[in-house]
């Protein structure tokens, strides 16, 4: 299968609400075009939830963004953006203003994006509601206050007054989240809605994004560098690496059977109950860096498997299972994977040069307590 064949699921086998088909982006740097995402496709259909994950840098927000149509006016896209049939990608800002708010939403990670400092909470969201003309100035009020104890802020009538830096970073964020929903979209794309949030307050947002999307029948991308945001809420997982996914599954089996290396060493990185004391949590080595003209698996440099056909040709997702996907010539849970890997540990070094010894760390096997992570407490 193609990078460009659009992950999905049985469970998105009704109309797509949203699909995208060999999204790119590229900018253009000093050093040449830089791959922010590199042929991206993936198919969402109403009512579904897909977690994307993926380290800082791998091209989580530019895809939300382009998906959205909020592009850096310099990159160069290619590929196609559908929703509802209708082809995004070729409209204007003006067209697509009537599909902000009210049938595509973002959450973004600061809720200062979406609140206006110098404006009162009560009337970012009376006029939100206005411009989209799903209240009038009669009603206005009453829906702004119904929306604010919709996303469970204390005494909305207070509240209403506010101004947003008079609010905790949690009430922020459930305020951004009331302005996101506030039309009614079909579609929520939350952006690491969670990062800024300390653990307790995280949880919360997390419990409420669930309930809004169940109870409106939203579909819903959750974006996050961090795998314990999705396995509560996601019907299923797309794994993002250097711009491209490497790997896509439902959420329970992508976290029993992580095929691409990257994706278990996130698992095998995930904080848990079940950790020892004292004792270190794994960590992939590196970090994702931006790629100009890639080639080969952008992933070599920090995998403990890597080969020579790692290095020249660029591995597309595949896989038996067309609910489940990856992109790795050498993947876990195959015996000549398992071979590569104990070369490379006994030469102590891979064919991209990365030095290993007894402590670097391994991705988890696939039938490692991944279940944890599954039913285990959000990170
Ligand atoms: N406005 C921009 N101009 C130039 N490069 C950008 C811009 N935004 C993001 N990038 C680059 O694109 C890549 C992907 O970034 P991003 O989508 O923000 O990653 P993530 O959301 O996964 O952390 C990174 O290498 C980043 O440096
Ligand atoms: S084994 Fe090769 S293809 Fe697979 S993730 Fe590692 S470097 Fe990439
Ligand atoms: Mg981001």
């Amino acid at each position: 299968m193609s990078s460009s064949s659009p992950v999905r699921t049985e469970a998105a086998e009704a109309e797509p609400l949203l699909e995208v088909v060999d999204l790119t982006v590229q900018i253009p740097t000093a050093k040449g075009l830089l791959r922010a995402v590199g042929g991206v496709s993936l198919s969402l259909s109403p009512g579904e939830t897909l977690g994307i994950v993926g380290e800082s840098g791998s091209g989580k927000s530019m895809l939300a963004r382009t998906i959205m149509g909020l592009i850096p006016p310099t990159a160069e896209v290619g590929g196609e953006v559908r929703y509802a049939g209708a082809d995004l990608r070729s409209m204007s800002h003006r067209d697509l203003r009537n599909y902000w708010g009210k049938e595509i939403s973002m959450v973004f990670q600061d809720p200062m994006t979406s609140l206006n400092p110098v404006v009162r909470i009560g009337r970012n969201l009376t006029e939100t509601l206005r411009t989209h003309g799903v209240a009038d100035r009669r009603t206005a009020k009453g829906r702004a206050l119904e929306l604010l104890a919709e996303v469970r802020i204390p005494a909305p009538a207070t509240r209403f007054n506010a101004y947003p830096h008079e609010l905790s970073g949690g009430m922020r964020q459930r305020v951004g989240i009331a302005l996101a929903v506030a039309c009614r979209p079909q579609l929520l794309i939350a952006d690491e809605p969670t990062t800024a949030l300390d653990v307790t307050v995280q949880k919360q947002v997390l419990t409420l994004l669930d309930k809004l999307q169940s109870e409106h029948h939203m579909a819903m991308v959750i974006i996050t560098h961090d795998l314990g945001v999705v396995t509560g809420s996601a019907d299923r997982v797309a794994v993002m690496y250097g711009g491209r996914i490497v790997e896509t599954a439902p959420t329970a089996t992508l976290f029993a059977e992580p095929r691409h290396p990257y994706t278990s060493g996130l698992i095998a990185s995930m904080p848990s109950i079940d950790n020892k004391p004292h004792e270190p949590i794994p960590v992939i080595p590196g970090s994702p860096r931006p790629v100009i003209d890639p080639v080969g698996c952008t992933f070599a440099s920090r995998c403990v498997r890597a080969q020579a056909t790692c290095l020249t040709q660029t591995p597309e997702l595949t896989g038996p299972d067309p609910a489940h996907q990856f992109a790795c010539w050498f993947p876990m849970g195959t015996e000549e994977g398992d071979r590569v890997e104990a070369e490379n540990r006994a030469a102590g070094v891979t064919a991209a040069g990365l030095r290993l010894d007894a402590t670097s760390p391994s991705p988890a096997s696939p039938t490692q307590d991944n279940e944890r992570a599954v039913t285990g407490a959000v990170s």
